[in-house]
């Protein structure tokens, strides 16, 4: 039985790591992409989606592009201080036969899930202001989103700041508005992805594969272990985290990480803390839990998924 989703993507690296394992999972239906300000500028992560798409032969999965700069805060002016992990544009051939559709990606989300009979699962994996957005502007599209997955978040570490992790960082605002919506979530936060990491000889055997996504997938993760050797060392070099494929390996065999269901909220006043996620482990705040909050990966088994499923031609 396969799962429907959308991803919404602000679509660096990883991102299209993520895009190309939803693509091709047996296990999953794209129903379609929305592209949100995060990585880099919308308009760069648009092309970027459009590029992965026509790469991997699958033109036709829809893109949408969505806001252009968060809720509420000014726009950071570097988009993301590891910008050697993302840069603004892929390296991919510009997109010639994938095109962007037109209407605004927030609009889409909503009409969407309007329509959708409830079976949609909603994988944002860059800052939350597409979602929080659609929710303030159609508040009835809840009750047909059956749960949220979220790249998102931090517990034991931030990578913007001590803190916070980029796509909470960037739109703690929206994080919060989709964090208290009321609708299932899991969040797959640094304390999961640091601890799936892909290495160099991950990458010679994504690459020897001989499909169009795993050589991909190949460049784009030695490009991450580069970017994180030199700006922001793993416990282990020679790799690093492929956050967003994370989140969708999660959708696909929900063992690949290890949650805890506890009560999460997203700080928005903080000067040293603003968009940490706060995780109440012992309860003390005497709030419902609200989010599966993950604090483990299983990174031999997310590597093998990795493998198997970018080994598949469309
Ligand atoms: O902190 C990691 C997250 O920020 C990932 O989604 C990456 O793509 C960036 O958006
Ligand atoms: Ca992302």
């Amino acid at each position: 039985m396969t799962t429907k989703i959308i991803l919404d993507v602000d679509t660096g690296t990883d991102d299209a790591v993520a895009l190309m394992v939803a693509a091709l999972s047996p296990d999953i239906e794209l129903i379609g992409a929305t592209t949100v300000n995060g990585n880099t500028a919308v308009h760069f992560c648009t092309e970027n989606t459009l590029r992965v798409f026509d790469w991997i032969g699958l033109p036709d999965i829809p893109v949408h592009q969505g806001m252009s700069r968060p809720l509420a805060r000014a726009q950071m002016t570097q988009i993301n201080p590891a910008s050697r992990i993302h840069g603004d544009l892929l390296d991919l051939p510009e997109a010639r036969t994938a095109t962007l559709q037109p209407g605004h990606g927030v609009d889409w989300l909503i009409d969407t899930y309007l329509a959708s009979d409830g079976d949609i699962t909603l994988v944002p994996v860059g800052p939350l202001t597409n979602i929080a957005t659609a929710i303030q502007k159609e508040p009835a599209i809840l009750e047909k989103i059956p749960e949220i997955v979220i790249m998102g978040g931090a517990h034991d570490h931030g990578n913007s700041t001590a803190s916070a992790e980029f796509n909470i960082w960037l739109d703690p605002e929206a994080a919060r508005i989709v964090v208290n919506c009321g609708r299932p979530i899991r969040m797959v936060p640094l304390d999961a992805t640091h601890r799936a990491l892909v290495s160099l000889d991950d990458c010679r055997a994504l690459r020897a594969l001989g499909t169009p996504a795993g050589e991909a997938a190949a460049r784009f993760i030695e490009k991450r272990i580069d970017g994180y050797d030199s700006t922001q060392p793993m416990h282990r070099a020679g790799a690093a985290p492929v956050h967003d494929a994370l989140a969708v390996c999660a959708v696909i065999d929900p063992t690949v990480i290890t949650t805890h269901f506890i009560p999460v909220d997203v700080e928005t006043g903080g000067e040293l803390s603003i968009g940490r996620t706060v995780c109440d482990f012992r309860f003390r705040s005497g709030r419902p839990a609200n989010v599966q909050f993950a604090m483990d990966a299983d990174e031999p088994m997310f590597v093998r998924m990795l493998t198997e499923i970018l080994g598949r031609t469309a």
